[in-house]
């Protein structure tokens, strides 16, 4: 890349996001149940898996307590800390969560002061004219759905409808976008295929039932919030992903990459279509593929601390391919894992210079929203890796900007981005 100033298209929101779960604290639900069941698991996963490699940077991950959301980020309580840190990063946005066990804590029964406390920080956030995206579901589920059936059964439809339509009428006036579900095939992928997040079962059939449950409940939450908002601006996010072949001559590894396309970025949307006004795109990984076990073999030369290869261009490629559809495009998030904060500059710069690349050839993004605002619970791994553009003390919940945070308030002050 030669050096040059990149601008981005004006009004471009620039934002930074979370997730209720992994950052307000002192929940009760499926998941922490969960953590429960799981923490000694965890713990020796810790021993055996890929992260061997990384035991000696991250200690923490022998630790049980590691694998306890606890208090997370006290974001629940310390939520003006947080606004300010948007406000250090001239962030105009903020993508948040509502968590529906603390709202509806038993079935049908809405604890007020829990909407209560949400209003007065979605207040918050546009008296600093920060802009509230938010999410009504972020994975986590009252612990009366799972007696209910949680996701495999219909019954999850009108608890769903029940809960949204309270959101939509108690918060409604203050939100600016809607994410009605977060990452629906990462459910399916991680809770259904290969069992590593609850409710932790292999390749179970039960992933229809469970899949078309989120294709219905977001149409239901689409019209719910169109009927008082005509005006809205709702959405899903989306688990894209950029596939490559490994030698692009090979016939059936180009195959592979159209069926893993198709999969991941197409089916769900497909059938959410008519029911979406612009598409939130989360994204990470690139996986190249080859026609030979284990079918994925990323070149890895460069990784975050999840392991995960760095590759700015598959952002672009992910981004072409929602241009289809012919909607505003908002990435609602995009981060790494980096506790030294060595990678993070270039990561966020080089994604930026493939969306401004994107934008030049005629795709329609608005917005760019880093994961996360702050260290926070990374599931199943707990709180070793550091997502953060502040870090987070665990003991004193202080949240400390990292450089990269500087750099990334220029960013979002300037609407434009230096790249060399
Ligand atoms: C999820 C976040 C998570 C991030 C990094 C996304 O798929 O929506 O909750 O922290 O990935 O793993």
């Amino acid at each position: 890349m030669s050096k040059q100033i990149l601008r981005f298209p004006a009004g471009f929101l620039w934002g930074a996001s979370t997730s209720a779960y992994q950052v307000e604290g002192g929940i009760i639900n499926d998941w922490s149940e969960w953590e429960e069941k799981n923490a000694d698991r965890l713990v020796k996963q810790a021993e055996t898996y890929w992260h061997r490699w990384q035991q000696e940077k991250f200690p923490e991950m022998f630790n049980r307590d590691n694998y306890f959301c606890g208090s997370a980020c006290k974001s629940y309580e310390l939520f003006s800390q947080d606004i300010e840190c948007l406000k250090e990063l001239n962030c105009q946005a903020y993508r948040l969560g509502v968590e529906w066990a603390r709202v509806e804590p038993e079935a049908g029964k809405f604890d007020m002061k829990a909407i209560e406390h949400y209003r007065l920080i979605l207040k918050t956030l546009k008296e600093n004219n920060i802009k509230v995206v938010l999410t009504l579901w972020h994975w986590t589920n009252p612990l009366w759905l799972i007696k209910e059936g949680g996701w495999e059964s219909k019954k999850v439809r009108g608890y769903f409808n029940r809960y949204a339509q309270f959101i939509v009428d108690e918060l409604g006036d203050l939100v600016d976008y809607w994410v009605t579900l977060n990452e629906p095939l990462m459910i399916i992928g991680h809770g259904y295929l290969d069992g590593k997040f609850p409710p932790n079962k292999k390749f179970s059939s039960a992933l229809f039932k469970v899949f078309n449950n989120f294709v219905a409940v977001h149409k239901n939450c689409y019209k719910i919030i169109h009927n008082k908002y005509p005006g809205a601006q709702v959405s899903i996010t989306m688990t894209s992903g950029a596939f490559t072949a490994a030698n692009k001559y090979n016939p059936l590894e180009r195959l592979m990459v159209k069926l893993a396309n198709y999969l991941r970025n197409d089916w769900y949307i497909n059938r959410v279509r008519g029911y979406f006004d612009y598409i939130g795109v989360n994204w990470y990984h690139h996986d190249r593929l080859v026609w030979y076990p284990p079918f994925r073999k990323n070149l890895n030369e460069k990784i975050t601390d999840r392991g995960w290869e760095i590759y700015p261009e598959g952002i672009y490629i992910v981004l072409k391919n929602y241009k289809k559809y012919k909607k505003p495009i908002y990435i609602l998030e995009n981060g790494i894992a980096d506790a030294n904060d060595k990678l993070r500059v270039d990561f966020i710069k080089d994604h930026l210079f493939y969306i401004h690349q994107a934008i030049g050839e005629g795709v329609d993004v608005r917005g760019y929203f880093y994961w996360s605002l702050l260290d926070n619970f990374e599931w199943a791994e707990g709180y070793w890796p550091k997502f953060g553009l502040y870090a987070v003390d665990r003991k004193t919940f202080k949240r400390t900007a990292r450089q990269s945070a500087k750099v990334y308030a220029e960013i979002c002050k300037n609407n434009q981005v230096k790249v060399d």
